[in-house]
């Protein structure tokens, strides 16, 4: 059983709660383990279609990687730590839609781990930050890269060179995150999102993900080229004759996985 974080089954949806409140669901070495261990579980799980990500308590999504962990460690240590096995990218290369529930603070690698997700929904008590800075250390969990894919370099920028916090409508209207709602509405709200998504045939979710991902990992013709071949490539799936046989018979597809 992990120690540092909860997995409820909803139906399809499965919810993970990092669940170290009084440390503000900082990540440690136990609790990054734990993470990816939830998601190799969950990736070959058939009935879990969507997965949320949730921060245990009313304060913090993740307040950033342990910093008590970094005290006295070696450059190479550090770098022994962060080249094992990566949340951010078993988050990115995870073949499900990962939406980050952000209740609370959400800082460094909790920052990070957000961008690893496809869509953020945050309540309006959350606060966004890399505040590396301050520590005499920058991002290294992608924040340099993630963040500046999804609002640009200047306004990335300033969030990493400041190390300073911004609030939900701020990380909104930077395009940080998809959607703010009301603090007592955020969990219904994401449920409600991820059920929506989860109604969808999983072989094009996967799809879908992988060639909006590819965006940022490719140049503009290497990405139109994969995106027709992960098109054709839903063809070859049942979901897709289901899909297309029910819009002509006018009722709701049920998609199977397969
Ligand atoms: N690593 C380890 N412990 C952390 C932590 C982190 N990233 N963030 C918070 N905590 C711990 C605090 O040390 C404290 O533990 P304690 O009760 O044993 O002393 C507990 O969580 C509560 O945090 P506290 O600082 O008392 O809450 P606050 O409301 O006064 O401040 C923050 C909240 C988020 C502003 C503050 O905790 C903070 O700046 N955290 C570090 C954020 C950061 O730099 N993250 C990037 C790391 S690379």
């Amino acid at each position: 059983m992990p120690e540092n974080i909860l997995i409820d089954r909803l139906g399809r949806i499965a919810k993970i709660t990092i669940n170290r409140p009084d440390k503000l669901n900082a990540l440690n070495i136990k609790t990054r383990q734990e993470l990816a261990e939830a998601l190799d579980e969950l990736r070959v799980d058939d009935e879990i279609r969507v997965v949320v990500i949730t921060g245990a308590g009313e304060k913090a999504f993740v307040a950033g990687a342990d910093i008590n962990e970094f005290a006295g460690r070696t450059a190479v240590q550090q770098r022994t730590v962060m080249k094992a096995r990566s949340i951010f990218t078993a988050a990115e290369d995870f073949p499900k839609p990962l939406i980050a529930m952000i209740n609370g603070f959400c800082l460094g690698g909790g920052c990070e781990l957000a961008l690893s997700c496809d869509i953020r929904i945050a309540g309006e008590r959350a606060r966004f930050g890399q505040p590396e800075i301050n520590l005499g250390i920058i991002p290294g969990g992608g924040g340099t890269q993630r963040l500046t894919r999804l609002i640009g370099e200047g306004k990335a920028m300033q969030i990493i060179l400041t190390g300073e916090m911004i609030d939900a409508q701020e990380a909104w209207r930077l395009g940080l995150v998809n959607e703010v709602h009301p603090v007592d509405q955020l969990e219904e709200k994401t449920m409600e999102l991820a059920a929506k998504i989860a109604e969808k045939s999983p072989i094009a979710l996967s799809m879908a993900k992988t060639a909006v991902k590819n965006a940022a990992r490719m140049n503009l013709r290497e990405g139109l080229d994969s995106e027709i071949d992960l098109f054709a490539l839903c063809f070859s799936s049942e979901d897709k004759e289901e899909g297309v046989r029910a819009f002509i018979e006018k009722r709701k597809a049920d998609f199977k996985g397969r």
